[in-house]
């Protein structure tokens, strides 16, 4: 496996090569795993980019505290036969400064409600980031979690934006056996609170149960009690969704329904989402 820092002898080493992409923040889990061997299945030449990117976190602190442990995740690399990892550097990534306009994009409605609301200015921010790294790595397919499925979308749509022509390719969640839905962010859960976030993966399928007997309505009210109940939680949205504008279903039942939910537990913020129709 292969480590470089610079965009330039990235670039040397991928020339003539069938580039399968994942970009990352580190503090891997067996859910980045699954977007690697998604890309080396397909017999694809498979970079892995590492990079802690500031214009994405709208909480400073947040951005502090994000885990790190390099070792770990090269050694995870290696395990699945990555064929590049890209450590840049801030300055490397943000050569011309953190808010060159070149790399400004209006999304427009998909990005406006959920993570758009509750983070404002993130997706600028994956937009930015994602949008140089695809130039750093000029891959012909990129792979992204569902679970972040919101930023799955925004990506498709600036693909299509800036007709990049890359094809991308979003993996399933992976999940403990919990249900919980693996995330960097869960190494700050204490072992009690692991328990409690299942209800975050169990809200989601009671809905999915529930979605033709129950009003919408009464679908929204039931999920929001559940987190009223216990004041560690702070339930941010649940809402049922169209997959592909982000707009909520409201009162109708269409057959192609998404649900999303963010919801804080003590500091830590989950975020999950399945297909209900
Ligand atoms: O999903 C993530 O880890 C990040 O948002 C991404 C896509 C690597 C951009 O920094």
């Amino acid at each position: 496996m292969k480590i470089t820092n610079t965009r330039n002898e990235l670039q040397d080493l991928l020339l003539e090569k069938r580039v399968g992409f994942v970009p990352t923040m580190g503090a891997l889990h067996d859910g980045h795993l699954d977007l690697v061997r998604a890309s080396k299945s397909r017999g694809l030449f498979t970079v892995v980019s590492i990079f802690v990117n500031p214009t994405q976190f709208n909480d400073p602190i947040d951005f502090e505290k994000y885990p790190v442990n390099r070792e770990r995740d090269l050694a995870m690399l290696e395990s699945v036969n990555c064929d590049m990892v890209l450590i840049p550097s801030v300055t490397e990534v943000y050569a011309e400064g953190l808010n060159e306009d070149r790399f400004k994009h209006d999304f427009g409605f998909i990005a406006l409600d959920y993570e758009g609301a509750h983070r404002p200015g993130h997706f600028e921010g994956v937009g930015r980031i994602v949008n140089i790294l695809f130039e750093f790595v000029k891959p012909q397919v990129a792979f992204f979690g569902e679970k972040d499925f919101q930023q799955l979308a925004v990506v498709r749509k600036m693909n299509d934006m800036l007709a990049l022509n890359i094809e991308i390719v979003g993996v399933p969640t992976r999940r403990e056996q919990s249900g919980l839905a693996m995330s960097s962010r869960n190494e700050w859960l204490s072992q009690k609170q692991l328990k409690k976030a299942t209800k975050i993966y169990e809200s989601l399928v009671w809905a999915k149960e529930n979605f033709r007997e129950k009003s919408n309505a009464e679908i929204l009210a039931s999920i929001k009690a559940r987190f009223v109940e216990d004041e560690e939680w702070s339930l941010e949205y649940f809402d049922l969704i169209n997959p592909l504008s982000f707009q909520s279903v409201g009162l109708e039942k269409p057959t192609d329904v998404r649900a999303v939910i963010a919801a804080k537990l003590g500091e830590v913020r989950l975020l999950d989402n399945l297909k209900i129709a």
